[in-house]
This record gives structure tokens, sequence and C-alpha cells, in this order.
């Protein structure tokens, strides 16, 4: 068989403890001289400080949700339009992030959000710069054209290129004071994009070579950083981890650990990465084969048997959910037909359908 495939990384990257002094910096190399920044509200009084350096920032918008809604991406395009920004900074996990890669997007058009999220309209041509800076170690949403925005109970994954960051300043010093849990959360979610990414059903070479790197990254240093959060080593190796693990799912996407996420996000509020976590262990055992082997091997692991072995450790010294019994009343019937409908799901290199799925839960009492 021979080998075809197309690679494509349009983000400028800045990686670096520090790096986030290049904001101004990197938004005149943009050309930009009014931005908004678009935070989270425990990161207002930062972004606040921020001001001081940058005197580019014209508006903070710092309502976005956990969850982020459809509303949000509509004040912040209101505020950008407002202050007439010519960029979008946005400062935070995968959701502020993901709400100005939206508000970016759409910002220059008239026509409103929804729009835009029901694909009544195309995403404009026209669209404004945006940065993104990731404050915690999973994502890798900085590298990536996704954006999950939830109108009503109405929850998206949309893949478009409107939504590719043109520039990542990843600085390992806004991860330091993660919380222990979502230090475990998001670096299992690194995990799971750097192995999906791999065993998608369209990886590729270059992917692969990231997805490896970022596993050992992860295997080696997410525990360091999960104990001790001031570790700057651990907390880079991390960023990095994340960064690379983006890279690993942007062009192969994701398969079947976050087809499976969506449904126990919506139906028992698990946070992203943990959801991810709850069937990893699963899929690295259904999905071994000698292509995963050889990955397991290249990070210093016997086989695949121990890769799952590890994963799961983590997930129980996280505190994280292990078990359907952990979850209350769990619908299995619901969550395999969801799952197996997520379009994620055909990217995974063993066919799951609900009766595949229902072993692979029930095998988690
Ligand atoms: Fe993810």
């Amino acid at each position: 068989m021979t080998l075809e495939f197309l690679y494509r990384q349009p983000v400028e990257i800045r990686f670096g403890t520090g790096s986030l002094a290049s904001l101004g910096e990197t938004l005149r190399s943009l050309g930009a001289s009014r931005v908004v920044v678009v935070c989270d509200r425990f990161l207002r009084a930062r972004t606040e400080e921020l001001r001081q350096s940058v005197p580019e920032i014209a508006g903070v918008f710092s309502d976005v949700e956990e969850n982020p809604q459809l509303s949000g991406v509509e004040a912040a395009v209101r505020l950008i339009r407002e202050t007439n920004a010519d960029a979008v900074v946005g400062i935070g996990g995968g959701s502020t992030m993901d709400t100005a890669k939206f508000a970016a997007a759409i910002a220059r058009s008239d026509a409103e959000a929804i729009a835009y999220f029901c694909g009544e309209r195309p995403f404009p041509m026209d669209r404004l710069p945006m940065i993104a800076v990731p404050t915690t170690a999973g994502t890798g949403s900085e590298v990536t054209q996704v954006s999950v925005i939830s109108h009503g109970s109405e929850k998206k994954t949309i893949n478009n290129p409107a939504f590719m960051p043109r520039c990542a300043i990843v600085d390992p010093m806004l991860t330091v004071s993660v919380p222990p849990r979502t230090t475990m959360n998001t670096g299992l979610d690194a995990m799971a994009h750097a192995l999906e990414g791999y065993w998608s059903r369209n990886h590729q070479p270059i992917s692969d070579l990231t997805a490896i790197e970022a596993v050992r990254l992860v295997l080696e240093n997410l525990e360091t950083a999960w104990r001790d959060g001031t570790d700057l080593k651990a907390r880079e190796n991390m960023s990095l981890a994340a960064l690379l693990g983006g890279l690993s799912f942007a062009l192969p996407k994701t398969a079947g650990s976050h087809a499976c996420s969506y449904p126990l996000s919506e139906r028992y509020h698990l946070p992203h990465g943990e959801a991810c976590a709850f069937t990893l262990d699963s899929f690295v055992r259904i999905n071994a084969d000698e292509r995963l082997e050889h990955l397991a091997r290249a990070v210093g692991l016997p086989d695949t048997d121990a890769l799952a072995e590890r994963i799961r450790e983590l997930k129980r010294l996280g505190g994280l959910r292990t078990k359907l019994s952990e979850l209350g009343e769990f619908d299995l019937d619901a969550v395999c037909r969801e799952a197996a409908a997520h379009p994620l799901m055909r990217n995974n290199p063993v066919p799951m359908d609900e009766a595949a799925l229902r072993r692979m839960f029930t095998a988690l009492q």
C-alpha cells in the first residue's frame, strides 16, 4: 500500500515560561491595535494587570461559563464590535479558547451567531485574528480548528478552518495554579488526544510522532505535576504534552473515547478530561494492535496492557471516577446509542456498534 497524506499546521507557536510577556509584540506583529480579551471570571484580575503592559487591550469579556454557551459568544461579539477590535485573545482553558475562536470568526459579519451555529450560513472568509493562550495543560485547542459550544441543551463540536488560531502563546507558568484534580483531568485529556490521533483511522506519520512524544511526556510528568503543582519542569513538560497532543489529533481527529465522552459529560456532568479518561484504558485494550504495541515500547513500557494499566492507575490516583456505579443511575442504552451515533466513533480503528459499547461499559461495573 502506498503512503499518502496531507499535513497542515498554520498556527504560529510561541512556547516558554514567561512567554505571555510576548503578547504585545505578537499583537504588533499582526498589526493589531485594539484587542478584546476573552477569559473566565477567575482570570479577570490577571487580565486587567496585563493592560499595564499591553495597551492594545480595549475590552475584557470574562463571562465564559464552564460549558460555554452561544450566548457567551454573542456577548463577546457585541464587545468586539463596540470596541471596534481588530484581534481577539482567548486566555483560559478549552471553554475560553472555544468562545474566543467562535467570536473572532464571526465578529466582522453582520449575522447573528445562531445562523452559524445552525449551519444556515458558511463561516465568513473575513475574520479577526485570534491568539490562543492556554492556562491548562490539556485541550490543545490552541492548535486546532475545533470549538465546542452549546446552545441550550444542544452541544455542538464544530470543526471549521475559521476557528484556527493565528498564534498560540503557551506559557507553562499560567498552569502553576491549576488545582490537582483539574491537572489530572486535563492531563489525561492530552493523553487521549495523542492516543486517539495515533489510532484514528486518519492517522498519519507526522502526527504519529507528536503523539508518541506527547504520551511519553504525560506518562513521565503528569503524576509529578499532580503531586506538586509548583514543579515547573513537570508543568513545562505537561504544557508541551498538551500542545503536542493537540497537534496529534488536529488532522486525524479523535475517536472512541471522545465519542463516548459527550454522553458521559452531558448526562453525568463529568468534566471533559475525566469523561474521555473514563473509557481511555478500555479503548487501549480494544484498539491494541501492532502499531499501538510500537507506541507502548517507544514510551518505555513493555506492552499495551501496561499502558492501559498506567492510565487506570493515574485515574485512581487523581480520584477520577472509573466505575458506572460512581455515575449514579446509569442509562446504558442511551449512552451506548449516543456514543455509537457520534461521528468521532467512525474514526475508531475497531468498529464499535451499540453491542460492542455495551460490552465495554458493562465491564466497568
Ligand atoms: Fe479532548
